[in-house]
């Protein structure tokens, strides 16, 4: 009998998308819940002809070298700027992505940090932990209002779209910044209003990320944009950390260029810029956008139906490199 052949799956996946999996291949995957190293990554791809990989995975043309029989490579996020697309275009290995599956938790979660980071939900809740919770005052413990206030969403995709959807329970005024505007019935829908970059950045009180990292839009925001924003606005990051210049940000909020920033990814993801965590007025996450437990799976059996039909020669739902 003909082995099935062999494919590596780097994440910890659920069980019934292993066995999906296993009905048609040889399985090796990476059950721990820490990113599989890189040097496990290199002995491990060399025999395989499929990967499920994660953003954590570095493929780039030194471990495509190392995976001579590789036909495809699913990605587990919607993100793929782990991957390196010439190279792998290079040798004819097709890549997909899982889109749409995480848009509604990515917005629930960019907009828990304009409210936490808004009405100080964190600060808060280590002051009552570390029992300095002592009195009630007027005007001590102030934040910010959200309700009213001006949106800049920059990348109107369909995380950015969601976000305006949440932002107009809570009346909020939408300017958006994108490389394809909306229609206009789409803009009306969500009533937001297309604006250059720079008027966006001088006149909204949230200012929220949902572009892709590119070599064009890394460091998209950086000191001069800070400069152009309000002293009384915040900055949202739940795309990716390289599109903030880091050091820029420590700076602003340190010479309270801006009033505060809610982030979920970093530039040199998972160290952060030494500093940041000292502050205060910035509400910091691990990288928790598409996190849930039921997205995560919709995510996991998404990317796995993708290495699926790849690998049967059928076309991936949601190949990037067709
Ligand atoms: C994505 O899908 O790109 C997310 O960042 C992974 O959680």
């Amino acid at each position: 009998m003909k082995m099935p052949a062999p494919i590596l799956v780097t994440g910890n996946l659920p069980a019934s998308v292993l066995d999906t999996l296993k009905r048609e291949f040889q399985v090796e995957c990476h059950a721990e819940d820490r990113p599989m190293s890189r040097s496990k990554l290199l002995h491990s791809i060399r025999d395989k002809i499929g990967l499920l990989s994660m953003i954590t995975d570095d493929i780039d043309g030194e471990l495509l070298d190392y995976a001579p029989k590789l036909i495809m490579i699913a990605n587990m996020a919607v993100g793929y700027n782990n991957i390196d697309l010439e190279a792998a275009a290079k040798r004819g290995i097709l890549v997909s992505n899982t889109p749409g599956v995480l848009t509604e938790a990515t917005a629930d979660l960019a907009f828990s940090l304009i409210l936490g980071t808004a009405r100080r939900i964190a600060e808060g809740d280590r002051m009552v932990r570390e029992g300095r919770f002592s009195f009630w005052a007027p005007f001590h413990f102030l934040g910010r209002d959200v309700s009213g206030k001006t949106l800049g969403i920059i990348g109107m995709g369909r995380i950015g779209k969601a976000v305006a959807r949440r932002a107009r329970g809570f009346q909020m005024p939408i300017l958006y910044f994108s490389r394809n505007p909306l229609e206009k019935t789409e803009e009306e829908e969500l009533n937001a209003h297309y604006v250059p970059l720079n008027n966006l950045l001088g006149e909204s009180d949230f200012v929220s990320l949902h572009i892709p990292l590119s070599s064009v839009t890394r460091h998209f925001i950086s000191e001069k944009e800070f400069s152009l924003m309000k002293t009384t606005a915040f900055l949202i990051n739940t795309s990716r950390g390289p599109v903030v210049d880091e050091k820029a940000l420590l700076e602003a909020l340190q010479n309270r260029i801006i009033a505060g920033a809610g982030i979920d990814v970093y530039e040199n993801e998972p160290a952060i810029t030494p500093g940041l965590e000292k502050l205060d007025q910035v509400l910091l996450l691990p990288h928790v956008g598409s996190a849930t437990l039921e997205t995560r799976t919709r995510m996991a059996a998404m990317a796995a139906g993708n290495l699926l039909a790849g690998l049967r020669g059928e076309a991936p739902p949601n190949l990037i490199n067709p």
